[in-house]
């Protein structure tokens, strides 16, 4: 199995960055490859509605490092999303990202197209959301988790996951918790070797 990781915090040591870590950690021990993106070290641009995807077969026009991301999302079988919290929704960088996705919405919605499939042959894409915030609110994930549902809608996948973490703020305090971590590995290796996400 093939994962893509896109990485929505800008802080190195951050708690969605350590979180991914260990979700990855687990899905590397399984056998999984593992190909990361770092929007905020991307030239990527917001999308500029101007429908071309539409008129391109649902690829993107923009010549900018999206490019690069487009054939990644593509030769995966699974796509995790890891993100602060940032006033109720998921950070400005992975929503740049996410928004230049409307090509694969214009793919499914408007030219009625199946997604290609992945290495592993199946063309639904399983979509993991691992979220950090600093206040110990479930509420705060409810922004992310409607995002997660709409790009896993448009790339014609499955939220197969959610980890939403509350209550982590300063970089690296998601560390004091290896029960999380525990758990976001174990949802890793759970993805690798094909089972669901709730152990039984
Ligand atoms: C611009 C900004 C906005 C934030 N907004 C929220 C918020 O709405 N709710 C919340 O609980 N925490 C919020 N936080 C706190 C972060 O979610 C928290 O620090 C988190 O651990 C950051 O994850 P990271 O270390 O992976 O970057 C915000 C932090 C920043 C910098």
């Amino acid at each position: 199995m093939k994962i893509l990781a896109v990485i929505g915090s800008p802080r190195p040591k951050g708690n969605s960055t350590a979180l991914l870590n260990s979700f990855l950690d687990g899905a590397r021990s399984a056998g999984a490859e593992v190909e990361i993106i770092k929007p905020h070290r991307m030239k990527i641009a917001p999308c500029t509605g101007c429908e071309r995807c539409r008129e391109n077969d649902g690829r993107c026009v923009v010549k900018d490092e999206f490019q690069t991301a487009y054939d990644m999302v593509l030769a995966s079988d699974a796509i995790v999303l890891a993100t602060p919290i940032y006033f109720g929704s998921v950070s400005a960088q992975l929503k740049t990202f996410i928004d230049r996705l409307q090509c694969f919405w214009a793919l499914h919605f408007i030219l009625k197209k199946p997604m290609p499939p992945g290495p592993a042959g199946s063309p639904t894409r399983k979509g993991v959301l691992l979220a950090v915030s600093g206040q110990n609110k479930d509420e705060m994930f409810v922004g992310a988790r409607i995002i997660f549902k709409h790009v896993m809608s448009s790339l014609q996948g499955e939220r197969w996951a959610e980890l939403c973490a509350p209550g982590f703020d300063l970089p690296g305090d998601i560390l004091k918790s290896p029960e999380t971590l525990q758990k976001a590995y174990e949802l890793g290796r759970r993805l690798a070797l094909g089972l669901s996400a709730e152990s039984e």
